[in-house]
């Protein structure tokens, strides 16, 4: 069947925006976002031309790493408000014919929650085996080589109980052990709470560590690991993450799911294309997106990226769909990876692929990654390693929404700073100048949400090279040609065989909008075009 022909899911069609509560609104002055404030910012992502907002974890938490550390489920943290608060976020998103999709964290719990504590406290509590618990090896040290993302060992020694447990994070996130039953079964139980209240789906925080090997082999050896990355990168997680076991653990939380009307699942898996679209899962019911971060990890060098974006359509299952990250709040920004010049064109790749698009907060401002004083570092990430530049807080800052003080985010105090240049780079300044990134991204987000071609459309390259790259999207009889020059240089467009001809109907550069194409296309530095063809 066509692909215009088949029905499709919001989820599928529209576009996703992820919020990072405690940087997008903060409602009672304590500098902190919350969820009121998300609420009262629902008309600016209706307006901008959002489906589906994806909210970073809320619940209680002692934010060992800023809630992905969670200590109850089901309860909200007092610094984002009440469930109140989010019965009425999840109502009003609905009002406005919104998705909304929540961060579910089964990897492992907060050392502080219940569960843990629990197993924490004998060898022989009912709960100790919820966790991984080994013993020492002969020699008094960790039961393997296993090194946390965090920094350092992966096994933190247990003093009382005399057995190390795993963490593949933050010493205050053990992972669960996912081969017990009463795991599964108290965390599908989670999901059941939140969508009985009716929440749209889940993103599920590191789907592909859930498994471990079960003989603990050492990892191996990356060889080729570089001193400036991660230290975790020194081995590859070739033991401890992607194990066969995790696609039936996914597959029983699609079940979940699908015992629902039409909620959706997305997997946040780092791994190359070929194990990433493994989590689409047997028969398709496995993940409805595994998020696919090849535009955010690979160099924005125009062979690379278009060789990634064919061998990813290639290797996508029958009925996957396909999706596209630029940034989140794990990575630099977009802008501040590919520059100023290049952030236009960016953003007309992330919005013309096929597939799910996934909008980080304040990227379509042009946010940019802000300078934290090492004195003000937030994230255990940069705290566990100083002096390597690895904190993620500079992603994170405060939303910018108007010039007044601290960009409107907050009346007190934000809990991080804002960059110096918020007077400009912010929603109020920008709404009403055509030549602003955020009119860019409404422009595209609205033909996207148009065009069939766009949002549903087959998808063909035409063309790669050392600067460019060029696709058609084509749906119903509509053809869109895209061509985006990735270098600061001209470049141009002639291709041999084929004579496009039709009508420049989105630039990067405004003034060519409009114009008619009729063979070779000569492009400016930077510039990247959308090209509705005759
Ligand atoms: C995911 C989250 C990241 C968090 C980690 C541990 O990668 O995106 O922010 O630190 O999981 O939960």
């Amino acid at each position: 069947m066509k692909e215009e022909q088949k029905q499709h899911l919001w989820w599928q069609t529209g576009t996703i925006y992820q919020v990072y509560p405690r940087s997008f609104q903060d409602s009672n002055e304590d500098g902190v976002g919350d969820l009121k404030g998300i609420t009262q910012r629902l008309d600016y992502l209706k307006w901008l031309g959002i489906d589906g907002i994806w909210v970073s974890p809320f619940f209680s938490s002692p934010m060992a790493d800023f809630g992905y550390d969670i200590s109850d489920y089901c309860g909200i943290h007092p610094l984002f408000g009440t469930m109140q608060d989010f019965d009425e976020l999840l109502q009003e998103t609905h009002a406005r014919d919104m998705k909304l999709i929540l961060d579910l964290v089964p990897n492992h719990t907060s050392d502080e929650h219940p569960w843990f504590q629990e197993s924490r406290a004998s060898k022989d509590n009912p709960k100790r085996d919820w966790y991984l618990w080994e013993d020492a090896k002969p020699d008094g040290s960790a039961p393997n080589n296993w090194l946390s993302v965090f920094g350092g060992s992966a096994w933190e020694w247990d003093e009382k109980t005399q057995q190390y447990y795993y963490h593949a994070f933050h010493i205050k996130q053990p992972d669960l052990n996912w081969r017990n039953p009463e795991v599964q079964e108290a965390m599908l139980n989670v999901m059941r709470f939140w969508l009985d209240k009716g929440v749209d789906g889940f993103r599920v925080d590191v789907m592909w560590h859930m498994i471990k090997d079960k003989q603990l082999r050492d990892n191996p050896v990356n060889p080729d690991y570089n001193p400036l990355e991660l230290p975790y990168r020194q081995l590859f997680p070739t033991y401890s993450t992607d194990q066969p076991e995790v696609h039936d653990i996914v597959r029983k939380m699609r079940d979940v799911l699908d015992s629902y009307n039409e909620r959706m699942m997305i997997g946040e898996i780092y791994l190359p294309i070929h194990k990433l679209v493994a989590y689409y899962g047997r028969e398709n019911k496995g993940a409805h997106l595994p998020f696919n971060f090849q535009l955010l990890a690979l160099p924005w060098d125009a062979q690379q990226l278009a060789s990634a974006i064919d061998e990813y359509e290639g290797a996508l299952p029958q009925e996957g769909w396909p999706n596209w990250v630029l940034s989140n709040h794990d990575k630099p920004r977009i802008i501040s990876r590919v520059g100023k010049s290049q952030a236009k064109v960016a953003a007309m790749l992330l919005l013309t692929l096929r597939g799910t698009p996934t909008i980080y907060y304040g990227d379509e401002l042009g946010m940019r990654d802000v300078p934290i004083p090492e004195e003000e570092v937030q994230d255990p990430q940069g705290l566990n390693m100083p002096k390597m530049n690895l904190s993620r807080d500079p992603a994170r800052t405060p939303m910018q929404w108007d010039s007044s003080a601290n960009a409107g985010f907050t009346n007190g105090k934000p809990w991080l700073r804002l960059p110096e240049n918020f007077q400009k780079v912010n929603v109020a300044a920008q709404t009403d100048n055509p030549y602003s990134m955020l009119s860019f991204y409404k422009k595209l987000l609205s033909l996207r949400q148009q065009e069939p071609a766009l949002h549903v459309g087959s998808y063909a390259p035409v063309h790669a090279d050392t600067q460019m790259i060029a696709y058609t999207r084509q749906a119903e009889g509509t053809c869109f040609l895209v061509v985006l020059n990735l270098t600061h240089r001209p470049c141009y467009f002639k291709p041999e065989h084929h004579t496009y001809k039709g009508t420049i109907l989105i630039s990067t550069y405004m003034e060519r909008e409009s114009t008619p194409v009729t063979g070779a296309i000569n492009l400016s530095g930077d510039e990247g075009i959308i090209v509705r063809l005759d």
